[in-house]
């Protein structure tokens, strides 16, 4: 073993094998479902395509598309644990520009297997494509299913400050007491900005986009932040947090920095090699990783970028509240 003293270096094992600790399988996510026990893991955390034409999926049409997926969710039921969670990252299927929200179609394919749904989160981002004939896609949801009642949620473990950690009781048997949890509070089901955290409450998870620190040649990585605070809430120590389709690995990474055990499946070789490689960076300790909570950057307004171009000033200027107002008198 070598690597940094936090996280020294690991095997990768490319089948499953109920003694290792990260487990890497190029080829089919169903294949690789297929050899697993059952009740095995405990945590399936998964972005699957969207279906969307990417460089790694033929789009087809929304129905043969929502088929394959269900053998596959049917194998993701078998192999978690009664303790288990699913947490299923989706965004929209767009086809001539009208709009599927996946998670919508995906939600009774789900609940027919017998999961229960314990929030719809929306991730929220302050980046993407400029919409033309709609307004702009800013969010994301992750649908998070348990298999059961009983199921483990260390909230603990992500809360977030409160805002007034300073609150009393004023009536009441603990009157004069502070009313909140010196742990911090509820992270919602909305996860927005960290920075703006003590003024709203939201977590802030920035899409990872080209300037984001995590970026590699995948095209639909997610950050590691969204994973870890799954992989935080539903697992404990050394349990398996399995995504099978494994990407750029961002899955498997927040499970071993947790110190969970990690499983993964990719089709695309390309793919496999960059997560053996990110692997690597981090047991090296050289991975860049945007670290959980950091405050995502908010411009101050001198930022060369942040200013109104001098050519617009004159055009806004006839659209200022004083200029309608005047044109009204
Ligand atoms: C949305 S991306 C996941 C990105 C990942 N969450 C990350 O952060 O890097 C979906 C991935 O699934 C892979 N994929 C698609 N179909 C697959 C299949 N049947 N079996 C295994 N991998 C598949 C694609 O190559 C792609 O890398």
């Amino acid at each position: 073993m070598s690597g940094n003293v936090l996280f020294p270096q690991m095997e990768i094992a490319s089948e499953f094998e109920p003694q290792a600790n990260v487990v890497l399988y190029h080829g089919l996510a169903l294949d690789f479902l297929r050899t697993l026990p059952d009740a095995s893991i405990q945590l399936v955390i998964t972005s699957p395509p969207y279906n969307v034409g990417k460089e790694y999926e033929k789009s087809r049409s929304l129905d043969a598309y929502l088929a394959e997926q269900e053998p596959l969710l049917q194998e993701i039921r078998r192999v978690l644990k009664e303790t288990g969670s699913l947490c299923w990252q989706v965004g929209n299927y767009v086809h001539r520009g009208e709009v599927f929200p996946l998670d919508v179609f995906y939600y009774p394919m789900i609940k027919r297997l017998g999961f229960k749904l314990r929030n719809r989160i929306v991730w929220h981002f302050g980046h993407g494509l400029h919409a033309k004939k709609r307004f702009s896609g800013r969010y994301e949801t992750l649908l998070w299913f348990t298999v059961s009642d009983t199921y483990v949620f260390n909230l603990d473990d992500v809360r977030v400050p409160s805002k007034y950690p300073g609150k009393r009781h004023f009536k009441g048997p603990k009157k004069g007491l502070p009313s909140g949890n010196p742990k911090g509070k509820n992270p919602s089901d909305i996860w927005k900005l960290m920075q703006t955290e003590w003024e709203t409450g939201l977590w802030d998870i920035p899409n990872v986009k080209a300037n984001h620190p995590e970026k590699t040649a995948h095209p639909a990585q997610f950050p590691i932040e969204l994973a870890e605070r799954c992989v935080l809430a539903l697992t404990h120590p050394d349990d398996w947090v399995l995504d099978p389709y494994a990407g750029a690995g961002t899955s498997l990474i927040a499970a071993i920095k947790q110190g969970r055990r990690a499983a993964g499946s990719e089709k695309e070789a390309k793919y496999v090699d960059i997560t053996r490689k990110r692997l690597s960076a981090f047991w090296r300790g050289e991975l860049k990783i945007r670290p959980l909570g950091k405050p995502v950057y908010q411009p101050t307004g001198k930022e060369k970028i942040a200013r109104i171009p001098d050519e617009w000033k004159e055009q806004m200027s006839l659209f200022s509240d004083d200029a309608v107002k005047d044109r009204r008198k």
